[in-house]
């Protein structure tokens, strides 16, 4: 796998998005920094991170014969293989918050970003943008924020936590191209948080929703069950959950 390793740089994703505008970029390419000075978070928030802290990469995937409908199944396996990886590392109490923040002991411990190009309707690539809170102890005005180093009190090693993740990241997609798609969707609700529990949920309208949340449907969509026993499956942008 090739590893592009750079000292600072605005954003990995868009580092490698411009990349393979202009040459062609081989399968499973990484590229990873020491520091981002534009790094992007979802819904258009920034990503920011200490320098040579944190495992601040972006991986690019080439999809054959992907339907976009089933493009949720890439964050899928990409919060699997952030999961099989932290738990090499000895990180416990490890969940995923829909659709795909990693939570240890409650708190995020990694950001997810995927920017996908779709070509008549087939998934073509994926960049996938990982931000690994690692070594950084400090979070100014994150009080759900947490790290590697604050839950163990160890110092890991970057480039051995990008290994392992490499490694997981790589046997996930293989389970996908095969087309485990049950399989995949049952590890991942096995992690999901808040799963069977009471919680509440912001609409867009402002009001505040209860419900529990049952799972996600083969499009990734959330499904929460009501008081009335009723399911209702909602999107990224028309839920949000109350911490
Ligand atoms: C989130 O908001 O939870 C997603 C954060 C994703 C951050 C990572 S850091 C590496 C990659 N490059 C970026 O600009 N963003 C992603």
């Amino acid at each position: 796998m090739t590893i592009i390793k750079l000292n600072a740089i605005d954003s990995t994703n868009t580092y490698l998005r411009e990349l393979c505008a202009t040459i062609p970029v081989d399968d499973m390419t990484v590229v990873v920094t020491d520091f981002q000075n534009k790094g992007r978070g979802l819904m258009g928030t920034i990503w920011n991170s200490e320098k040579g802290k944190n495992l601040t990469c972006s991986v690019f995937k080439r999809h054959v014969d992907f339907f976009v409908d089933r493009n949720f199944f890439v964050s899928i396996a990409t919060s699997l293989a952030l999961i099989k990886t932290l738990i090499q590392f000895n990180i416990l109490n490890l969940s995923i918050k829909w659709p795909n923040d990693i939570l240890a002991d409650d708190k995020k411990i990694c950001g997810i970003l995927i920017e996908n190009v779709i070509k008549s309707n087939q998934l073509e690539f994926s960049i996938i943008g990982i931000g690994l809170n690692v070594n950084q102890h400090n979070f100014v005005n994150l009080p759900n924020a947490s790290s590697m180093k604050k839950l163990t009190g160890t110092v890991f090693n970057l480039d051995e936590v990008l290994f392992v993740f490499q490694k997981e990241i790589k046997l996930y997609f293989e389970i996908l191209n095969r087309g485990e798609y049950a399989l995949l969707k049952k590890e991942y609700e096995r992690h999901l948080f808040r799963q069977n529990k009471k919680s509440q949920f912001k609409m867009p309208s402002g009001s505040v929703m209860t419900g529990i949340i049952d799972g996600i449907n083969n499009q990734g969509k959330l499904i929460i069950r009501h008081r009335d026993g009723l399911k209702t499956s909602y999107d990224f942008k028309e839920i949000e959950f109350i911490y």
